[in-house]
């Protein structure tokens, strides 16, 4: 795709960050200029121009905040310093305006369901029940058992293994955490904890110039303030799921378009949300219907999460799932906006989970790696909506090697956290699956460092936003467990958009299998598909390289070879 180049807010009627190709920057492993083992933001800076060659039209760089680094940054001590090993307040200044002077916008990670411990808001809080900011966290008694032994006020496990509660010697409470125990949740029911959250953490970097912000466990600001137990799903354990006590709670949508009629909105600030716990399209709509004014667009887990027992207990006991599961998903999340007023993002890696082309397809052989990244390239490519790319995702960057030994290899504080507590259950075949489940699934994989010796790879040009971005998606033979094949339409598309195009279909085939696969056995030779009318179709694009592309065959795609074709 092309880059957005000019700062207006819309091309035509569609907001400029529909069609806009974004890209995560993980800046502790994207660009490391002064050695010292980790990357910095001059890094970043100095690969700006690879990123606009790629096509890139828009920045998300995870936290680069003053941090204990407990959590890599999702742990912020001051909302308005840069940490020190990753430059300063001034290369962000320089950072925003690389960006704008190249087209290209900026957004930073907006973290606000929690600090660090080490924040002055959590530091005065704490001192005493009586400081002003006492409030501006949850605390809460003890409760006490039959025998008279200290428990926490509720049951709820936090993301991280134990309890979502830890104790404060100090002022003899518990205080809340979802995450780690030096994660304390920000009491959002407090207004002048609100407004400062919205005056320190967003307009002072909106009014730096940064473009807006992806927002990190959006839908987790409102819990239950009733705390009651979660129910037991887990017989056995201290610390249940609970979920439906934290996330998507009664005020949550108050929340959400205060903090956009206060902030967003007056600055036309863009804005992404991480939407966990939410599997039905139903509860997502209000958070990006364009009527509703909260977000302008969520990322939502089903499919990234294929291969996870779960969020919580079991989320590294891994299990695998056949090709029909993973399309069932993504038919769903492609079908559900028709005929609203919501937007969709599509991707398929990030800095939580392993790398795409270790899970979805193949990194056994070289053969297999680079066919199976052109393929998932390909299927992402085609999918309708804004698509996010994690960084090494356009050179298919691959898990770590399946012989790293976990615990001096593995730095991330959940995966080191599961493996403890498989560990210390003592159960050897827990032990094993969770092993094998990190080799996998672990945040870790996605936190190595960006390997700079590839060269660029530049995708789709804009020609075909109307279909492949916003067109309508039709699942052709969707029990298949070897063939992923849709039709984009572009249909859907609004008349009257300077986008606007004749309207065309596309049919994307793609083998998601190491074995070839017989197009015409399924009565898949391209003329028999709807919308493809035979003579009329054209070869857009194969994942081929150029000198096997004579010998390419039609009714037979080799293993992990896709194709889109054109029809007029
Ligand atoms: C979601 C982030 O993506 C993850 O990396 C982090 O650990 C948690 N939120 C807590 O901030």
């Amino acid at each position: 795709m092309g880059s957005v180049n000019d700062t207006s807010l819309c091309v035509g009627k569609t907001p400029w960050w529909k069609e806009a190709v974004f890209y995560q920057v993980y800046p502790a492993s994207f660009k490391d200029t002064n050695n010292d083992g980790w990357g910095d933001i001059p890094g970043l800076i100095a690969k700006i121009d690879y990123l606009h060659d790629l096509g890139v039209d828009c920045v998300w760089l995870s936290p680069m905040f003053e941090s204990p680094q407990k959590d890599m940054g999702y742990d912020i001590s001051d909302y308005q310093a840069v940490f020190s090993r990753y430059g300063t307040l001034s290369d962000v200044d320089y950072l925003i305006s690389a960006c704008h002077t190249r087209g290209m916008k900026l957004i930073l990670d907006l973290v606000v369901n929690h600090t660090s411990d080490q924040h002055p808001w959590f530091q005065e809080s704490r001192s005493s029940k009586t400081n002003p900011k006492r409030d501006w966290y949850m605390w809460k008694p003890a409760r006490y058992d039959a025998n008279g032994n200290r428990m926490p006020p509720t049951n709820w496990r936090s993301y991280f293994a134990g309890p979502t509660w830890t104790w404060d010697e100090h002022t003899q409470e518990y205080y809340l955490h979802l995450y780690d125990t030096s994660q304390p949740d920000l009491n959002w029911e407090n207004p002048e904890c609100r407004k400062a959250i919205y005056d320190e953490a967003m307009r002072f970097w909106l009014d730096r110039g940064v473009d807006g912000f992806r927002i990190d466990t959006v839908n987790k600001y409102s819990k239950r303030v009733d705390f009651p137990d979660a129910p037991v799903t887990m017989p056995g354990e201290t610390d249940q799921p609970a979920p439906e006590m934290w996330c998507n709670g009664p005020r949550i949508h108050e929340f959400i378009r205060e903090m956009n009629e206060q902030v967003l909105a007056p600055y036309n600030a863009v804005s992404v949300g991480e939407l966990s716990n939410t599997p039905l399209p139903e509860q997502v709509l209000p958070y990006v219907s364009a009527a509703a004014k909260e977000l302008d667009m969520v990322f939502e887990f089903s499919t990234i999460r294929l291969g996870t027992g779960g969020p919580f207990h079991g989320k590294y006991l891994y299990r695998e799932f056949p090709l029909s599961e993973l399309k069932q998903y993504v038919a769903t999340w492609q079908q559900w906006l028709e005929g609203t007023d919501g937007w969709h993002t599509v991707f398929c890696e990030n800095h939580d989970n392993g790398r795409a082309v270790s899970r979805f397809g193949d990194d056994s052989t070289a053969e297999a790696w680079e066919a199976s990244a052109k393929t998932i390239a390909l299927w992402q490519a085609t999918l309708t909506g804004t698509i996010f790319l994690y960084q090494g995702q356009e050179i298919g960057m691959v898990n770590m090697p399946k012989d790293w030994p976990i615990e001096a290899e593995y730095k991330d504080v959940e995966s080191l956290n599961f493996y403890k507590e498989a560990k210390a259950s003592g159960d050897v075949e827990r032990i094993r699956k969770t092993e094998e489940g990190l080799r996998i699934l672990a945040r870790d994989h996605s936190r190595i460092p960006m390997q700079w010796d590839a060269s660029p790879n530049s995708g789709f040009t804009k020609e075909y936003s109307g279909l492949f971005v916003h067109g309508a998606f039709r699942p052709v033979l969707q029990e298949d467990e070897t063939l992923f094949v849709y039709v984009k339409d572009d249909q859907g598309f609004e008349e009257g958009d300077v986008q606007a195009e004749k309207r065309r279909k596309a049919l994307v085939v793609m083998n998601f299998s190491g074995k070839p696969a017989n197009l015409q056995e399924h009565n898949l030779d391209v003329a028999a598909t709807p919308g493809c009318k035979h003579g009329e179709e054209r070869l857009l694009v194969t994942t081929l390289r150029k000198k096997d592309m004579s010998s390419m065959e039609a009714g037979t795609l080799r293993p992990w070879e896709s194709r889109v074709y054109l029809s007029f």
